[in-house]
């Protein structure tokens, strides 16, 4: 009976084996199969991810599309009946016999409007620029950024402190230099609070890795300053905490045309203590080395 037993045993033995064997493949097979089901899970996962950025970088182009036209009809609209009222203008400063004090009123309105016209040129990028890099004087740029704020820091009577060499030159576009400027500048005086300090600085200084002959121009204030999430995000185009009043495409186009003239552009900040504010540092190269 016991030889018998061991007999079928051993008769039995082939399909246990090959039964473990069998079962061994297919856990092999499971675990194959898992992996291969993760990979394509992963596979898949990043090709979620590149096409959810080029919806993104779609909606954003379109949306900057969308703000360019509107900028075009903007300053279309407001050009037309400006070159209108300024020829009326003309017009009447030209009258013979018109009193003293009706031509002084005649004139302030006239330079009013010129600066109307000269801020939506600007803003609106109709800005006519030179074909070519010009050398100009940084301390005439910055003057120049100054006055055409005038009315807003006279508004929040800000203290605008310039702090720049007379001799001090740069070569670049100047248009697109005044254009980053004043946003730096239009960003701090809507930071700061009544009275506010603003310091325009400008100097020949190493870049932020050590490179020689480079311009860096610093816009600090002592605003109410950004928190970090809110520094992480500013140089995306349409970030804004201004709800409607503001488009969030100031330091974008900034960043933009400082890296087109090779520089960089840094900020530190802080929301309280003592240092409270706000530095927006550029720094550029002297000369553009490279054609832009
Ligand atoms: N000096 C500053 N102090 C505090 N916050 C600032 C300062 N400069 C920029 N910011 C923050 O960065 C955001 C983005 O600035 P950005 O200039 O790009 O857009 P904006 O000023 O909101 O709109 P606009 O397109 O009219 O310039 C601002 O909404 C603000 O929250
Ligand atoms: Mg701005």
């Amino acid at each position: 009976m016991a030889g018998e037993l061991t007999n079928n045993a051993k008769a039995d033995e082939p399909d246990v084996a090959a039964m473990n064997e069998a079962l061994m493949l297919g856990l092999v097979r499971q675990h194959e199969l898992i992996e291969a089901a993760e990979l394509l899970n992963a596979k898949l996962q990043e090709e979620i991810i590149a096409r959810k950025r080029a919806e993104e970088a779609l909606v954003s182009s379109e949306k900057l599309a969308s703000v360019g036209r509107m900028a075009a009809v903007l300053a279309h609209e407001i050009n037309n009946p400006l070159e209108a009222v300024m020829n009326v203008l003309f017009l009447a400063q030209a009258t013979e016999g018109i009193p003293e004090v009706a031509r002084q009123h005649l004139e302030t309105a006239d330079a009013e409007l010129k600066r109307i016209a000269h801020i939506t040129r600007q803003t609106l990028g109709f800005y006519r620029e030179p074909s070519a890099p010009i050398t100009f004087h940084v301390a005439i740029l910055l003057d120049s950024v100054v006055d055409l704020l005038r009315a807003k820091h006279f508004s929040k009577r800000a203290i605008v402190d310039k702090q720049c060499e007379k001799e001090l030159q740069m070569t670049a576009f100047q248009g697109e230099m005044r254009q980053v400027i004043s946003n730096l500048l239009m960003n701090s005086l809507d930071a700061i609070p009544d009275t506010g300090k603003i310091t325009l600085r400008a100097a020949i200084s190493r870049g932020f890795r050590g490179e020689r002959h480079c311009i860096r121009i610093t816009v600090s204030d002592n605003g109410q300053g950004m928190s970090k999430s809110a520094l992480g995000k500013i140089f995306q185009p349409f970030f804004t905490t201004k709800g409607s009043v503001g488009n969030g495409l100031g330091l974008w186009v900034s960043k933009q045309i400082v890296e087109k003239h090779g520089g960089s552009i840094q900020v530190r900040s802080r929301t309280s203590g003592p240092h409270q504010g706000t530095t927006f540092s550029v720094v550029l190269p002297v000369r553009l080395v490279a054609l832009i």
